[in-house]
């Protein structure tokens, strides 16, 4: 029995319910075919599901516009579908937590609906109005993140709404108590269904300025730049009391037993920024706050040795690290790292001391998709041209017609990538990622000091970076070549040890520590004696 809570040393995986796998011939996926799919999860190795929204809503921003924060949406299934999902998933000791969006509702919502009424409906407090300035233009210089102002003019009523995303995602007002005890009824709707816990979006963006001044301009921002950061956020989210509203919520998801949050605070490289979100130990907010360096950082051995060494020095005793190297809103790690890397990548994620989240399909190698310009769905990708569809193309099952995913017409198109990297050809290639992930994970899973042991970065010529997980007498090494040479590593007082793994996935076996070549691109797990 482990000493740490299940959060801490489990390995989570991110489902994206419209691309996993499609159950009715709708060419969207959906919770039945998410709980088909649930053997594959549970023998890949991960512990916890992350599903990213499955509520009702719109689908202006694929599930991120919620319209009913209690029912789920008819295209995913329903309630009864998601009971029987959490059953399944909680009988192959899989754990399940749900994707909450508290900083806007769908303009959709009843409560918004109401609010556009009139100025003095009761809801109208519920999101964020403002006056027109003298010539009519938006109350202040906020920018929206897909785009164009962050501001909405309702013609009825004469006032502006706020949405720092789509104009159809209008922004709460957490300032009223009202919303606070809705919206954490909502919370209290799941955890007493079951489910594990939440990754709660946006979570630093809940509250602005309540004076809502004008955002400084960025001083290096440049013509040609994406307009989105021609301002820095400093008044439109984190502003005080932020810490206070997350650590009552937190609060909330304490009133049931074991259960947990996960926080998208900002993209971040700044450590004392990213653990700002733990709290404190009498108050605690977020029991992880994501930690997305590995996404916004380059791959280069200086860099990341250096960031693993700062954010363990930052993250407090009683918390715990998290890492993230791919999501729905970000490119695939093999389109920014390239195939070879991402394999050492891989063993970086499982063997580094914290929670790892691995996005759907990262397991199998996959590279962005294809999505041409005028089959953009997302808002972002209409809007800017950065298209998150390239990361969110359907999953590959087979090589067969639309890679197993679904009967009908998919709503992104699959990747031309699926005919080779797909779950029944890597399943049975010695070699593949999806085998490297397999092995990764259960060694794992195996063995205490990979998943809560303390780790030590040793000293090692870059570019190759290393590091010790110990706990009780075991003791693992874990060896990363980031470069595309080889390289002689001597670490002479570590002894011998025996090679468990590399990520070529062609060597194990007895090997002097005084003296070990790393090939190009390759990592090696070691256990040592
Ligand atoms: C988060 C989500 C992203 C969404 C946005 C607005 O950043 O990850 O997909 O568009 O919030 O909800």
């Amino acid at each position: 029995m482990s000493a740490r809570p299940w959060w801490q040393t489990g390995v989570f995986y991110q489902v994206y319910p419209r691309s996993l796998q499609d159950s009715n011939g709708d060419g969207v996926g959906d919770l039945p075919g998410i709980t088909s799919r649930l053997d594959y999860l549970a023998g890949l190795g991960v512990e916890t599901l992350w599903l990213s929204p499955i509520f009702r809503s719109p689908m202006a921003d694929f599930g991120y516009d919620v319209s009913d924060y209690e029912d789920i949406d008819p295209l995913f299934g329903t309630l009864a579908d998601f009971d029987a999902l959490l059953a399944e998933a909680h009988r192959r000791g899989l754990r399940v937590i749900l994707d909450f969006v508290p900083n806007h509702t769908s303009t959709a919502h009843r409560w918004f609906q109401e609010a556009r009424q009139s100025r003095d409906n009761p809801k109208r407090d519920w999101y964020i109005w403002a006056d027109p300035k003298p010539d009519g233009s938006p109350p202040n210089n906020w920018l929206s993140y897909f785009g164009g102002p962050a501001w909405t003019f309702d013609a009825a009523t004469g006032q502006f709404y706020l949405n720092n995303f789509d104009p159809s995602q209008a922004d709460l007002n957490w300032r009223n108590p009202a919303v606070k005890q809705a919206m954490f009824d909502a919370l209290r709707f799941w955890l007493r269904r079951g489910v594990d816990g939440f990754r709660v979006d946006v979570i630093a963006a809940m509250l602005k300025d309540p004076a809502l001044r004008d955002n400084p301009l960025d001083p290096n921002w440049k013509p040609g730049d994406n307009p989105i950061w021609r301002v820095r956020r400093v008044y439109s989210e984190q502003a005080p009391g932020i810490h206070e509203l997350i650590a009552e919520m937190r609060a909330v998801i304490d009133e049931f037993p074991d259960r947990m949050m996960v926080g998208e605070i900002p993209y971040t490289t700044d450590p004392a920024l990213q653990v700002s979100f733990f709290g404190t130990q009498d108050k605690p907010e977020a029991h992880q706050p994501f930690n997305f360096a590995f996404i916004m950082l380059p791959w280069t051995a200086p860099v990341v040795r250096d960031f693993i060494a700062r954010y363990n020095a930052a993250v407090p005793a009683w918390g715990w690290p998290t890492y993230v190297l791919g999501n729905h809103d970000q490119d695939r790690l093999v389109t920014r790292i390239g195939a070879e890397q991402a394999r050492v990548a891989a063993l970086f994620l499982l063997t580094v001391r914290g929670a790892p989240y691995i996005w759907q399909g990262e397991e199998l190698g996959l590279p962005n998709g294809e999505v041409a310009p005028e089959d953009f769905q997302d808002p972002q990708g209409i809007n800017l041209g950065i298209s998150r569809d390239l990361c969110r193309t359907p999953f590959h099952w087979n090589g067969g017609p639309n890679t197993g995913f679904t009967t009908g017409k998919p709503w992104l198109p699959i990747a031309s990538t699926y005919r080779t990297l797909n779950v029944e050809a890597e399943d049975v290639d010695p070699r593949s990622s999806l085998t490297l992930y397999r092995r990764l994970l259960a060694l794992r899973r195996a063995h205490p000091a990979l998943h809560e042991g303390t780790m030590t970065l040793l000293e090692t010529p870059l570019p190759v970076i290393a590091w010790l997980r110990e706990q009780g007498d075991e003791r693992f090494l874990t060896l990363l070549n980031l470069s595309d040479e080889a390289h002689l590593v001597s670490h002479s007082t570590l002894g011998s040890g025996e090679i468990v793994l590399s990520t070529a996935l062609d060597r194990e076996g007895m090997a002097d520590l005084a003296s070990i070549t790393l090939r190009p691109n390759e990592g090696v797990l070691v256990k040592l004696g």
